[in-house]
């Protein structure tokens, strides 16, 4: 079984195969992290996280619901793999949302922005170094471009920020779906507004407030939870 740090893109099935995607995806998310070690506390910080989030939040829930329950069937050891990987994912959620009501500056925040970069990369490793090989050894290439396929149409419409209550295994993530992508989404474009138009900034910003009370809402409604193991639950 080898890493697919170690594989080139033809061994790992053609650019299109689900674990050639997931490495693309693995080596941007590296060079993010780099730019944010580098980066200055403020607007450029808030730049370069935006970055992460935009990438990160989408590809997780994209495991989550279409690769993780696949692992799961596939996998001689599929359940305690998918468990460690989620409890990851759900620690990166835990993290980005109590950054979001720290300081701009100070020790704390530079603490969860330290932990949030090494949960991050135990992530890649963990799926790269063992779950995503052991799926390699289930599949065939075809089989590997079909999920690869499967799994982008998802990432392409998942929420793009963190969700710590909802659960990280079917059913809850797929009803969480729909709602949170479309309020994530709508406060992504109102952020941009604020960001490009001073003139527009109160009232973007106050729009991007009330639909983030609206996502707590949906958040907490009971089906959206169905699925979650304890080890993942907030
Ligand atoms: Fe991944
Ligand atoms: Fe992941």
């Amino acid at each position: 079984m080898t890493s697919l740090a170690d594989q080139s893109t033809a061994q790992l099935g053609g650019p299109w195969s689900i674990l050639a995607r997931q490495k693309r995806d693995h080596v941007r998310l590296d060079e993010l992290l780099h730019e944010l070690a580098s980066s200055t506390p403020g607007a450029e910080e808030r730049r370069v996280l935006r970055s992460i989030a935009r990438l990160v939040f989408p590809h997780a829930f994209a495991e989550e619901s279409v690769l993780w329950p696949q692992a799961r069937r596939l996998v001689a050891d599929g359940e305690a793999l998918t468990l460690q990987v989620e409890s990851e994912h759900q620690e990166v959620n835990e993290l980005w949302t109590s950054l979001e009501t720290l300081p701009p500056t100070g020790s704390e925040r530079r603490e969860v922005l330290r932990r949030l970069a090494e949960v991050l990369r135990e992530d890649v490793r963990d799926e790269e170094d063992h779950l995503l090989p052991q799926l390699q050894e289930g599949l065939g290439a075809a089989q590997l471009r079909v999920l690869g396929l499967a799994w982008e149409v998802v990432r392409r419409t998942a929420p793009t920020r963190p969700h710590p209550v909802v659960s990280r295994r079917p059913p809850g993530n797929a009803l969480a779906a729909l709602p949170l992508t479309v309020l994530d989404r709508s406060r992504d474009v109102l952020d941009a507004v604020a960001d490009r138009s001073p003139r527009l900034w109160g009232r973007a910003s106050r729009a991007s407030a009330g639909l983030a009370g609206a996502a707590g809402r949906v958040e907490q409604w009971g089906p959206m939870r169905r699925g979650e193991r304890p080890q993942t639950s907030r």
